[in-house]
């Protein structure tokens, strides 16, 4: 019963959500290298839609029906398919999310993509847990959902304040995420963090995850890919509008915008035309001293500046540069993941926009507004469905891009203040761990030289490489890296071009190429300084040239600690423990049945009595197999610990075992019906009735080397106490298990 209520569960959670594929029936993503007019006319001919928002562009995602699809190929267009059926990429995506939607503890929240509702239920969470986090309602959307967020203050009411806000867009999903994530984050540290708790003191902060909440439910309900709000046009029956071009900053400019109702850029019918839009403004506006604003959207891994509607720069560009390149340096840093920082158009990574959210706070109430663009950089990275095993990281770059505003607006001088450390900053008034020593170039916080060279730069071995990176469309590599012993190089642009590396060539150099699109284009070639071709190759690509031979290093020794299976030869490297315990068993002449309580370190029957070679003639064990020292055969094998082996001896010997000593109550000795040799595995004698007490059902007699006994039936124990270094023979009326008394 409960599995088919899961079971239903399932199906009509997944029913509610699996309709926002169904406009992508028979449709395919793909990326365009570069359009003409004539081509981007007959796209919208063929009715393709635009992913990228901007007009003329020279590189474009779009989604396309078989026919314009077909059109492409007849026409001879370059394209690159990133997804051939999009209905299925995005139900297989809800269908994955379905099977971990009910997983809500800490980090797992944010392994999906979550629903209006679930955030409104994580807002609510973090606030009744924080004693400085408030909801707060804005008001509501068009469709009279709440739009809600977060107020973090410890009170006063003029403080500097910062206002974060996600998802003015749509199908821009992982803002949501990420804004949740900041909040969440921000009220956790704030607690564990006296650095978090002292930038709290300062500033007010308000975090939106969903500015359009109609818009977002839309795209869960219907339409994956929806961008606007929910409100509807009059005279035309196209619905929505760009809230990111309604707000009266160079509103209706004519970059990149549309007074088309049908457009994905729609201005609306006048600044301030949609109902969220207007919220927002009057909420924004309530905020007495907003110093900063972040609109966070996706994708294309950007930090931008005020303005977005010209290239003109600001009266405050030097702080609105210097402010966005720490943001974008702690995003960046965050995971090795590349953002880049621009001002306009950013140098061409992206287009003008005219009536946007953050030119609005900038030029309406002075607040520095900008726009983040999360992950990935591009449409091949996932575009809007960045995979769901990426959004922690999304989160994470976010939340330090984020805080590095927080840390503006507070006005600390926040630094290393270890006195002791080579970046002491003496008037930093709050120490944001940043304390660094010198590396052995005497580089504060730095990491040596690089792979080759010494601290001055040159190249230890005098051996230098020449690289010669070619791309076949002239375009440079479109993010691929060839990486040649840890050293990474590239092309952003251009044909060709050439590098010096430093290397040894008495090593073997690891190559790998890869990261980035395009790679059918990518090719380079590695030279040595005689100009001898070393290594050729394109993208991906892994390899290695120079000294590699195949022999592996390590410790070749089973019974060291760091015996390494896979080395090849023995580089001296073994270690052994120095724990090693050691039982001397004295041996009598002839027969005699001995066992140990060592789990020794060379178990091999014959490694095992190699000090007493000389005086064994044979070894047996409970089955009768044999190890016969002149005959240098070993049908044993490894010793078992907790058996014990019948041993014939030319004269008396003393048995020197070492190892391990085996804890006697944690070692459980089975026995099978019948026959067995059984091992004594305490280090002291003790009373053989009271050893086996536990098992003493089961025996029907117990007998030494030497024909003692001990009968149960009769109560008769002639064996009297079990002795370290002796073994048994014993026979039980049926499998049993029992394990021995502590020492
Ligand atoms: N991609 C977002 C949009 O189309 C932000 C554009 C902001 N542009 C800028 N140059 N700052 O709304
Ligand atoms: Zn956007």
């Amino acid at each position: 019963m409960k599995n088919l209520l899961i079971i239903l569960f399932l199906l009509f959670s997944f029913q509610l959500t699996a309709q926002n594929s169904t406009p992508y029936a028979n449709t395919s993503l793909v990326h365009l290298k570069s359009i003409s007019p004539e081509i981007e006319a007959a796209l919208h001919d063929l009715d393709v839609t635009f992913l990228s928002c901007r007009e003329h562009q020279s590189s474009s995602d779009i989604i396309v029906s078989e026919t314009a699809l077909n059109w492409l190929s007849n026409n001879e267009v370059v394209f690159e398919t990133l997804v051939s059926d999009l209905k299925q990429k995005i139900d297989n995506d809800n269908a994955a999310m379905e099977l971990v939607r009910s997983q809500r503890d800490g980090e797992e929240w944010y392994t999906i993509y979550r629903t209006y509702d679930e955030v409104q239920d994580k807002l609510v969470e973090i606030a009744n847990s924080s004693s400085v986090a408030t909801l707060i309602d804005l008001g509501d959307s068009y469709e009279n959902r709440a739009i809600k967020g977060l107020k973090f203050s410890t009170g006063g009411n003029d403080k500097p304040a910062v206002f974060f806000n996600g998802c003015q867009h749509a199908r821009e999903w992982v803002t949501v995420m990420a804004t949740t994530y900041f909040a969440d984050q921000l009220a956790q540290q704030y607690i564990s963090d006296s650095f978090t708790e002292s930038l709290l003191d300062l500033v007010d902060v308000y975090i939106i995850p969903i500015v359009n909440p109609d818009g977002y439910v839309y795209t869960h309900t219907t339409d994956r890919y929806w961008r606007k709000n929910r409100q509807p046009n009059t005279n035309s029956s196209c619905v929505g509008t760009d809230l990111n071009r309604n707000w009266e900053a160079d509103w209706n400019g004519g970059e990149s915008t549309s007074t088309s109702e049908c457009s994905d850029i729609y201005v609306g019918s006048g600044a301030f035309s949609a109902t969220e839009a207007t919220v927002l403004k009057n909420y924004m506006e309530s905020i007495p001293n907003l110093k900063g604003h972040l609109d966070i959207h996706s994708y294309s891994a950007l930090v931008l500046g005020p303005w977005g509607y010209t290239n003109t720069e600001s009266p405050d560009h030097a702080e609105i540069v210097s402010l966005g390149n720490a943001m974008n340096d702690a995003i960046t840093n965050t995971n090795n993941y590349p953002f880049t920082f621009g001002v306009g158009d950013a140098d061409g990574a992206i287009y003008l926009a005219s009536g946007t959210m953050p030119d609005w706070s900038y030029d309406e109430l002075g607040a520095l507004g900008y726009t983040f663009e999360l992950r990935p950089n591009s449409s091949s990275g996932g575009g809007f469905e960045l995979p769901e095993s990426q959004i922690l990281d999304a989160c994470a770059e976010n939340y330090n891009g984020a805080m590095e505003m927080i840390i503006w607006a507070a006005d600390i001088q926040s630094g290393c203040m270890d006195a002791s450390a080579c970046n002491y900053d003496a008037n930093a008034t709050v120490d944001d761990g940043s304390c660094a020593e010198l590396d052995e170039c005497g580089e504060c916080g730095g990491s040596g030289p690089s792979s080759g060279y010494d601290c001055d730069g040159n190249c230890i071995t005098g051996e230098t490489l020449t690289i010669q990176l070619e791309d076949s469309y002239g375009d440079g590599w479109n993010g691929n890296n060839l990486t040649i012993n840890g050293t990474s190089i590239t092309m952003n642009s251009g044909t060709s071009s050439t590098e010096i590396l430093c290397y040894d060539s008495n090593t073997c150099i690891s190559v790998s190429c890869d990261g980035g699109s395009w790679q059918e284009e990518v090719s380079w070639t590695i030279l040595n300084s005689d100009g001898e071709e070393l290594l050729i190759g394109g993208a991906p690509f892994t390899g290695e040239f120079g000294n590699c031979s195949s022999e592996i290093p390590g410790c070749t020794d089973p019974l060291a600690t760091n015996y390494n299976a896979l080395a090849t030869f023995d580089d001296g490297s073994c270690e052994y423990s120095s724990a090693t315990d050691v039982q001397i068993i004295s041996l009598p002449l002839g027969w005699f049945i001995f066992s140990t309580y060592i789990q020794p370190q060379t178990p091999a029957i014959n490694d095992l009595v190699s000090s007493i070679f000389e005086a064994t003639i044979i070894v047996k064990d409970a089955e009768g197999l044999a190890y016969l020292p002149n005959w240098d055969f070993n049908g044993i094998g490894n010793a078992i610990d907790g058996e014990a082996y019948l041993i014939k001896l030319s004269e008396n010997q003393n048995l020197s075992i070492s190892g391990t000593k085996i804890i006697p109550e944690d070692f459980v000795i089975n026995l099978e019906t019948g026959w067995s040799l059984l091992g004594y595995l305490r280090d002291s004698p003790a009373n053989l009735v009271t050893m086996l007490a536990d098992i003493n059902e089961q025996i029907i007699i117990v007998k030494t080397f030497d024909g003692t006994a001990y009968l149960p039936d009769w109560n008769f124990n002639g064996i009297g106490d079990m002795s370290p270094g002796q073994g048994y023979q014993i026979k039980v009326n049926s499998n049993v298990s029992f394990s021995y008394p502590p020492n």
